[in-house]
């Protein structure tokens, strides 16, 4: 990997189809009947049936709908996974998981994870009997020796973490999960398939937010499930159908067309990021910014293992400022959109403490790094130039 670029996009020959390939093509055969080359949005609830009880593959949308189907089949292929999910938001994914579990269950998390999954389970799941433990990854040893002392039924992690940017080993994390029994699930939304696939290195169950980067633009919320194990797909896709948490037919569309470009536009990020990450580091040395989260930093430890499961940084940098002014910085900037999210084509900036975080009580927050001064970048995939001259702005207004 070569800080983000020389990203290799196409296959060998004799290989199985290139990801760009996959992502165009698998699941979107041209339509049998008109021969349209995009998927049709298949809007209909429900479906006529050849007798009572005799279907042609589908009897209501909310258990199978084509448009959807063909979505799940693409997460499929380009995570690199037997079977693919998709839900209407990411955290319906995360909690379709979730189920899985029964009162009494254990879940061993990381302690840096989105404010949302920590809501679902601090202030949720626990109603309903499922416990959680909220530790840092970093330390292998600790990890084995908590999960050696207590029966997990569970592992759940971010890497990339959001909004802190640590970097798990996913291969060592899912050898210990195996040897302790428990399901490891990773939320791999801050990589997209394109950059990490965490199955490949023993995940059980990968998860994502394509609200993020895999529909990319900003405009549609989903979330997806992938995963190989037959066992366990049964039973989510009985969850899915169950609860019911399934993206529109429209949803459906905008997210698979998404996809078709997510290569593109991840090497887009990645050399964005990267550019501006060295531009924070030269603000750094002169005194402005005080710490920089980011994969793509060299010599950290984080960094170390990045390369080693992923193929690129991506789009995503918090850092702090030698100052107390964070608000006043992303307030003024003007492409950087103020605001929650990420992974679209337009880059976006937020304070987690004030947004995304701040469901997480203050002293929680404060004790894992995310204080009020912590700023979070999402890269867009804008003229690098404009980018950087916008963040100028920021440091104008606080630093004169
Ligand atoms: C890492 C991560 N996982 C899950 C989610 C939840 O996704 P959604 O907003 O699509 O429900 C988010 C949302 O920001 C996220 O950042």
């Amino acid at each position: 990997m070569d800080e983000g670029k020389g990203i290799a996009l196409s296959s060998k020959k004799g290989e199985e189809p290139g990801f760009t390939t996959r992502a165009i093509h698998d699941g979107q055969q041209a339509e049998e009947h008109t021969g349209a080359v995009s998927i049709p949005i298949f809007l209909t609830s429900t479906y006529k049936q050849v007798s009572p009880g005799t279907t042609k593959g589908y009897d209501y949308s909310r258990t199978d709908n084509p448009t959807r189907e063909a979505l799940e089949k693409s997460l499929a292929s380009i995570e690199g996974a037997k079977h693919g999910l998709a839900f209407s938001s990411g955290m319906a994914a995360i909690t379709a998981v979730s189920l899985l579990l029964r009162s009494g269950s254990k879940v061993l998390s990381s302690d840096d994870v989105y404010g949302g999954t920590y809501r679902l389970f601090n202030m949720i799941l626990n109603n309903f009997g499922v416990a959680i433990n909220m530790v840092d990854f970093s330390d292998v040893e600790a990890i084995e020796k908590e999960m050696s002392g207590n029966k997990y039924d569970m592992i759940l992690i971010e890497s990339p973490t959001n909004p802190l940017l640590k970097v798990y080993d996913i291969a060592e994390i899912s050898a210990l999960a195996r040897k302790h029994h428990a399901l490891l699930v990773v939320d791999n939304t801050f990589m997209s398939p394109y950059l990490q696939n965490p199955i490949k290195f023993g995940a059980d169950i990968v998860v994502h937010s394509t609200t993020k980067y895999i529909g990319g633009h900003s405009d549609v919320i989903g979330g997806a499930i992938m995963l190989n194990d037959d066992s366990i797909y049964n039973r989510l896709k009985f969850i899915q159908n169950s609860t019911g948490a399934v993206p529109s037919p429209f949803d459906a569309w905008l997210t698979l067309r998404g996809i078709k470009t997510l290569s593109l536009r991840m090497r887009a990020h990645c050399d964005n990021a990267m550019e501006i990450f060295r531009y924070l580091a030269e603000k750094k040395e002169k005194g402005f910014v005080d710490r920089i989260y980011f994969p793509g930093n060299p010599g950290t430890k984080y960094n170390k293992i990045q390369v080693k499961q992923a193929k690129g940084y991506g789009g995503m940098i918090s850092f702090s400022l030698n100052s107390p002014k964070a608000k006043e910085f992303a307030e003024a900037l003007d492409l950087f959109t103020l605001g929650e999210s990420l992974g679209g084509v337009e880059s976006l900036v937020e304070i987690p403490a004030l947004m995304t975080h701040q469901i997480i009580p203050r002293k929680e927050r404060e004790a894992r790094g995310i204080t009020d001064g912590l700023i979070r970048l999402s890269v867009g995939i804008e003229e690098i130039n404009d980018l950087i001259n916008d963040l100028e702005k920021g440091f104008k207004k606080v630093f004169g």
